[in-house]
């Protein structure tokens, strides 16, 4: 068979060619190594040398003529599949949807909003802070002088070797950073990530999370911050849920307090509140009139206070978890439970 009668045949195939599958298979057998077009450049270098350069020009040739047919044929289907969209063939209205899969909000993600909606109901401000903290904020505007013992609990990775620069070990130095920038009064909560350099097992994680408040204004009191936690409380579980204080020592707040809440798991002692019906709910106190001085503000004003919510342990509590490091592990099987 001669190449016009090749070509011709080739063509016609090209035209029958009923979806893009089927054309891009002719595309290969034609203009493939062992196609119509390969075979015709094989042959070439066999042929007495006076024919082999018409020889190529005609390869050339039938390589342009396939190649142009089996782009006008691509065309042609796109064009009807499109006129086919348009009218509706094929399109079945009553299918259903392809499976989506759906994520969910980590659970501290979930107790974090829901405690920026209680504090913003109340008028607190929400503020962020840097990870990566100046020794200053996170120890010495505390009134954590660099001998004090608090400074061995709280297990610090430094940044750099003068150790000026630490991955925070709490979210209280953005009381510090707050009170700097605002002008009093004011009530601010800060949700963040903190550090902690130590050997990880159920009870401890190098990272975990904690919430700052800070409430500073005239004349506050140790009632202004039992007040507000039951405010708290209330806000989270829809009752008044009873708190008692019991005397705490951080060297930022004078008195210092920790503060339990009533048991909201039972009414007679359970697993969680090991049996005593209260929970520790978190750390707490009159900001130092030091803390106060260092950030600006004068302590004969103006009082405050301030509380730390550990928001890793209120996960846990609140869902049963046993092992904290389950709350940062990404495991799906873990994170699939929580549907929030
Ligand atoms: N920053 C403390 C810690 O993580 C917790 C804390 C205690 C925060 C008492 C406070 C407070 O604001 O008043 O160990």
């Amino acid at each position: 068979m001669d190449n016009q009668a090749n070509l011709e045949t080739a063509q016609a195939r090209i035209a029958e060619a009923p979806d893009p599958a089927a054309l891009a298979a002719l595309e290969r057998e034609l203009l493939g190594k062992d196609g119509l077009l390969g075979q015709q450049l094989s042959a070439i270098p066999s042929l007495p040398p006076a024919e082999r350069g018409p020889a190529g020009r005609a390869a050339n040739e039938l390589k342009t003529a396939l190649t142009a047919g089996l782009q006008a044929r691509a065309t042609e289907l796109a064009q009807a599949d499109l006129a086919r969209d348009r009218a509706g063939v094929g399109f079945d209205a009553t299918l259903p949807p392809p499976q989506v899969e759906r994520g969910s909000l980590h659970p501290i993600t979930h107790v974090t909003r829901k405690l920026v909606e209680v504090f913003t109901s109340m008028g607190y401000h929400i503020l962020d802070g840097p990870e990566v903290e100046l020794d200053w904020y996170n120890f010495e505007a505390l009134n954590i002088s660099a001998d004090h013992p608090a400074r061995d609990s709280q297990d610090t990775f430094y940044c750099d070797e003068k150790g000026s620069l630490v991955l925070r070990t709490h979210t209280s130095p953005v009381q510090v950073r707050a009170m700097e920038r605002l002008t009093p009064p004011f009530r601010l909560v800060c949700p963040g990530k903190v550090f902690r350099q130590e050997s990880t097992d159920a009870t401890h994680e190098h990272t975990f999370h904690q919430m700052e408040g800070l409430v500073v204004g005239k004349d506050i009191s140790v009632g202004h911050l039992v007040g507000t936690m039951k405010t708290l409380l209330r806000g989270i579980f829809g009752r008044d849920i009873d708190v008692r204080l019991r005397p705490g020592h951080f060297p930022f707040v004078e008195p210092g307090f920790e503060l339990d809440a009533r048991c909201v798991f039972c009414s007679d002692g359970c697993r969680v509140c090991k049996g005593t019906r209260w929970i520790e709910l978190l750390p707490c106190g009159l900001v130092h009139p030091k803390v106060l001085q260092a950030a600006g503000i004068d302590p004969d004003e103006w009082s405050g206070f301030a509380f730390g919510l550990g928001l890793s342990r209120l996960v846990m509590l609140s869902h049963g978890i046993d092992d904290v490091r389950h709350l940062l592990g990404g495991d799906l099987r873990f994170l699939e439970q929580f549907s929030c």
